[in-house]
């Protein structure tokens, strides 16, 4: 049963120690990131990450994305290639996961990162999120906070609606709204695993580089798998140049007329207001009353790259889904 809003506690110090007794006792919290909310449990403790995959309804063979209060905690954990601690201190605290090498004496726990030898670890940016991993003191393993295959939460509701969680710090509205970038190494070469709130052309202007680009999927061994994602419950209908009655409109830009209800991700055609938009106003849209949700065209560049991959999975065949 889902919980209520007296799950939904404001940051501070008392909500800190709440937050922190529950993870030391192997229980999940909803965690606000300044991407998505995360559904964050002790990450060297397996039978917490089990509890993740069994609330989220998530396949055990898709790994966890592991959260530290600091690069030098990172060090820890993972091996550093140069580039990626270049990444890392230019793109630190912030939305870019690395995956890397685990230490041979890494205490993450394996169900965490699915058996695999490498480790997905990133240092969120928002100020609540860095308290409790402070006050914590270790990893956190933290997926988005949804049902596998849905909509990813970006304000402290979303959690709530969905998860029967204890504690959600509610650390407002997600301001880049949607999930990190994942970048790879295969030898030194840097690989872009899942476009996301930073552009793969900002990453490519550090490290003077192109990245390859590799789908996650084939990264896990689970081709296909996992190609619907982020679905709302309506049918999604991408690129829409014109819009039936029946339909919600989700526009971009100067909006289609004739939908049964219109949300604008960005009026103006700007793509970082696009993105923080994108997850609350697709959960918005998914009325019963409706045939399906149009999808107006976004931009590939920058931003639309994270934008256009999260709708070409919510509009993607569910068969299989998990
Ligand atoms: O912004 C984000 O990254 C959010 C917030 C909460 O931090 N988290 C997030 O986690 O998006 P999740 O679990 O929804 O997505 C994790 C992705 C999955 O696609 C998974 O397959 C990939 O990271 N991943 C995790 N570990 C990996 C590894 N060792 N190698 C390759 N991919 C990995
Ligand atoms: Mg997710």
């Amino acid at each position: 049963m889902p919980a209520t809003e007296h799950a939904i506690f404001k940051p501070g110090a008392a909500t800190t120690t709440r937050a922190v007794a529950l993870l030391r006792a192997g229980l999940p919290i909803g965690l606000p990131t300044e991407t998505v909310y995360g559904l964050a449990a002790d990450a060297c403790d397996d039978k917490a990450v089990a509890r993740i995959f069994e609330m989220k309804g998530r396949p055990t063979f898709n790994p966890l994305i592991i959260h530290t209060a600091s690069a030098e905690m990172a060090e820890r954990f993972v091996d550093f290639p140069e580039a990626a601690r270049t990444l890392a201190r230019h793109f630190w605290p912030g939305p870019l996961t690395l995956v890397l090498p685990r230490k041979p004496d890494c205490p993450v726990s394996l169900l965490a990162s699915a058996g695999l030898d490498t480790l997905a670890i990133r240092v969120p940016a928002h100020p609540a999120a860095r308290d409790i991993l402070t006050a914590f003191g270790g990893p956190l393993a933290a997926p988005s906070a949804n049902r596998s295959g849905h909509v990813s939460p970006t304000t402290a509701w979303h959690v709530v609606e969905e998860l029967p969680v204890a504690l959600v710090v509610d650390g407002g509205a997600c301001t880049v709204g949607v999930e990190s970038t994942i970048v790879g190494f295969e030898g030194t070469t840097p690989l872009l695993l899942r476009p996301g709130g930073v552009a793969a052309e900002d990453i490519e202007a550090v490290l003077e580089q192109r990245l390859a680009r590799r789908a996650v999927n084939d990264a896990i061994n689970a081709p296909g798998q996992l190609n619907s994602h982020y679905a709302p419950n309506a049918g999604v209908r991408l690129d829409a140049a014109d819009v039936a009655a029946d339909e919600a409109l989700l526009a971009y830009g100067p909006p289609l007329t004739g939908a049964a209800l219109t949300l604008n991700l960005s009026p103006a055609g700007d793509l970082a207001e696009a993105a923080a938009n994108l997850f609350a106003m697709l959960r918005a849209l998914d009325h019963p009353g409706i045939s399906g949700i149009a999808v107006m065209p976004v931009p590939e560049t920058g931003l639309g790259q994270a934008i256009n991959d999260r709708l070409r999975r919510a509009a993607a065949p569910r068969e299989g889904r998990t």
